[in-house]
């Protein structure tokens, strides 16, 4: 298969985790016979410098011809630290979702056998755990209209949804569901907020179309519990955007670390496949970050390509490495192992 692939490390660790991805790549292409190209481009703040625009039309563009885009971190101390900030890195983030139409964030959660002991929840809790949470990417909270009231000093952020874009996202998650478990858990705050109970209203419309799959509903705080307490009760959950940001880097923990947590992005155009974790700009440079989880979402960049051997073979090799502590500090703290020698171990495991 030929791909072309469009990269974008963006910022922090960024540009380290997505050579590890890319030489993981280079060892299946050659393993298997395909040709991935690859072209970069610039977001977030390192576009910000070198532009002053967080998703330049140039890269915009880049993503729109691209067969599959794969995307390291954003975020930048120079901005965290200043709120009055004109143009900021996440911005690129999401004008990229927003224009890209990626309304479907997958973030699995799943546990790796060598990593059970290193979680702080009990092995005997998550031994097994396999959760797909599907987040809404291009609504909510993150795009509402929001501002300052200079008058009386406030501020405010507005979530809004429409029956059409929480219909879209729920058939994604009922049709998921219907590929796995058929178990499907709406994650709402039906009793506070009314987007919540337009969600609600809507699923329950849906499932007619879906007799197959059991739906149930649960309230966020409840949920944010039960991920911790009982994570095997749960197959697919879908949720609204804010909500899906907060609980999966809350089920990260389940995994092991947020440096394991890949996710993928889909919706009207080019894919995007990114790891959940954030651009950590106090490692930046120092070849120390896990690129664990941007060498598995380059996984499930080959899996949406119909390449599932191929997926599944990264994912053997990043479980072997784990089996024998070729690990970051971040799974180890005593790990003296590099980003990059990590990286190297998994693409010769695959070669
Ligand atoms: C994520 C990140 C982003 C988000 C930030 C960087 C804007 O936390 O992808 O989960 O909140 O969506
Ligand atoms: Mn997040």
């Amino acid at each position: 298969m030929n791909l072309n692939i469009a990269v974008l490390p963006g910022d922090g660790i960024g540009p380290e985790i997505i050579e590890e991805a890319k030489k993981v790549l280079n060892a299946v292409a050659k393993k298997y016979n395909h040709t991935f190209n690859y072209e970069h481009g610039l977001v977030g703040a390192a576009a910000i410098r070198a532009t002053g625009n967080p998703f330049p039309d140039e890269t915009f563009e880049l993503c729109k011809k691209s067969d599959a885009i794969l995307f390291g971190a954003i975020g930048d101390p120079e901005f965290d630290n200043n709120p009055k900030a004109k143009v900021r890195p996440e911005q690129g983030l999401l004008a990229m979702r927003k224009k890209l139409g990626l309304y479907a964030n997958i973030r699995p959660i799943t546990t790796f056998k060598p990593l059970l002991g290193k979680s702080p929840i009990k092995a005997e809790i998550i031994d097994g755990v396999d959760i797909l949470v599907i987040r809404e990417l291009t609504g909510g909270i993150y795009f509402g209209d929001r501002g300052r009231n200079e008058s009386d000093n406030s501020a405010y952020d507005t979530c809004t949804y429409s029956k059409a874009e929480i219909e879209r996202i729920l058939h994604y998650a009922f049709r998921e569901a219907m590929k796995r478990k058929k178990h499907l858990t709406v994650v709402d705050k039906a009793n506070v907020l009314e987007t919540s109970r337009l969600w609600r209203e809507t699923a329950q419309e849906m499932a007619l179309q879906y007799p197959e799959v059991q739906l149930d509903f649960m309230f966020v705080d409840n949920a944010a519990m039960q991920l911790i307490q009982f994570p095997k009760r749960f197959d697919v959950m879908v949720t609204e955007n804010m909500f899906g940001d907060i609980l999966t880097d809350e089920a990260s923990v389940i995994t092991g670390s947020l440096g394991m947590a890949p996710s993928a992005s889909a919706g009207d155009m080019t894919s995007l496949f990114e790891p959940i974790h954030g651009s950590y700009p106090q490692a930046a440079g120092k070849n120390i970050a896990n690129p664990m989880g941007t060498i598995l979402s380059a996984a499930m960049l080959l899996e949406s390509k119909g390449l599932t051997e191929e997926a599944e073979e990264i994912r053997r090799a990043v479980t072997s490495a784990l089996e024998i502590d070729v690990v970051t500090e971040d799974i180890k703290s005593s790990s003296k192992m590099s980003t990059s020698h990590v990286g190297d171990w998994i693409a010769v495991n695959i070669k």
